[in-house]
């Protein structure tokens, strides 16, 4: 492993997930994790201050579990990134103000990245340097985006957004609606695998022709969502047990074909032969077939990190933070600021 690469350490506090990442250059070394999901499970969603204080107490002994794994102690490291935006504010908070003490401390560049250029950018620790431009699925909690990625550094044009709910949100509502539990995502994956997707048609957001002008690379999950509430409380007015593992399936089947319809267009319109999907809801294992059988029948490349680098976790943003230093990008100022709302295009403050 050459030295040369260099050595960043990453700090992601932007929901509920305390996530400390070491890499040098392409190479993981640590990925280390603390996450308070179990304290917002009975919630029903994550809850800011329950979220900002766990950060607060994990942090120190999660960057101590990282350099222990990875072998190094802060002296080593070239550089500190940390999720600088989007996220919520008090969680983001946390971690903006660990990193500038660690920075400090160690007299350590620090680099105060975007949460969702990071999710992008961890594909790079599995398959090497993304090909640019690619055109990128970023599907989470809280973000659904087409993105031409250009230059991962620097120019990120978004395409495409959802125009309602994200589709990590929809999976969590729809979750919720079958009495499965908090995060969705995992138990709809899991319980469809026994259902049939083609039980129910659910509806298909913006992909009507009518829709193509104003919103081809958009999404839309509201109308399919309230299509699954419907569809439940039928069952329930007619006294017919709700055929859980269908309805998880042809949800899911609805989401997963809208997402790979529309990255796949992005792509052949653009002329870009590289499809990259990120984010929590790119560890969805229809997903991630049909991305591939899309892209392939389409003659794509597609790149999906594996699941456990989809969720929020501390590798992706030092993979950014590595990416942007050996780009030699300006480090952030130490009174960079936490952003709530830190837009797409800004890789970092
Ligand atoms: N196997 C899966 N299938 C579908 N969705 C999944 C799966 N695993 C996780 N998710 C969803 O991913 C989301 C969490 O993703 P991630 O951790 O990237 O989101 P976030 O950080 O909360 O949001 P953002 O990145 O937009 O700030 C949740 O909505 C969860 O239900
Ligand atoms: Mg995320």
């Amino acid at each position: 492993m050459p030295d040369s690469e260099p050595l960043v350490l990453g700090i992601e506090t932007s929901c509920d997930e305390t996530g400390i990442g070491i890499v040098r250059g392409h190479t993981l070394l640590a990925n280390a994790l603390a996450s308070s999901v179990d304290e917002h499970a009975r919630f029903g969603g994550v809850v800011p201050e329950v979220a900002s204080r766990a950060h607060l107490e994990a942090m120190v002994p999660t960057v101590q579990r990282a350099l222990d794994d990875a072998g190094v102690t802060l002296a080593d490291v070239d550089a500190i990134a940390v999720t600088a935006g989007p996220g919520l504010a008090g969680a983001l908070l946390v971690g903006v103000a660990a990193a500038k003490g660690y920075a400090v401390a160690a007299d350590k560049p620090l680099y105060g990245v975007n949460h969702l250029a990071a999710h992008v950018a961890v594909d790079a620790l599995e398959h090497g340097p993304l090909p640019e431009p690619a055109i990128a699925l970023l599907v989470s909690g809280g973000h659904s985006s087409l993105l031409l990625v250009e230059d991962l550094a620097g120019r990120v044009e978004p395409l495409g957004a959802t125009i309602d709910d994200a589709a990590g949100e929809a999976f969590d509502k729809v979750a919720r609606l079958l009495g499965l539990p908090f995060p969705g995502g995992p138990p709809i994956d899991r319980t469809a695998r026994a259902g049939d997707p083609d039980a129910i048609a659910f509806p298909r957001g913006l992909t009507a022709a009518k829709d193509q002008p104003a919103h081809r690379y958009d999404f839309s999950f509201s109308g399919l969502k309230t299509a699954v509430a419907r569809w439940v409380e039928a069952a329930g007015r007619d006294g017919v047990p709700v055929p859980v593992a269908d309805v998880a399936a042809s949800f899911q089947e609805a989401v997963c074909d809208v997402l790979t319809r529309k990255a796949v267009a992005a792509c052949l319109d653009r002329g870009v032969g590289t499809l990259v999907v990120g984010g929590g809801v790119a560890a969805n294992s229809r997903l991630r077939r049909l991305a591939e059988e899309r892209c392939a029948r389409a003659g794509l490349a597609v790149r999906i990190p594996r699941p456990g680098l989809c969720t929020d976790n501390g590798a992706m943003v030092a993979a950014i933070g590595a990416h942007l230093v050996a780009a030699g990008a300006a480090p952030s100022r130490l009174d960079l600021p936490a952003d709530s709302a830190l837009p797409l295009t800004t890789v970092v403050v």
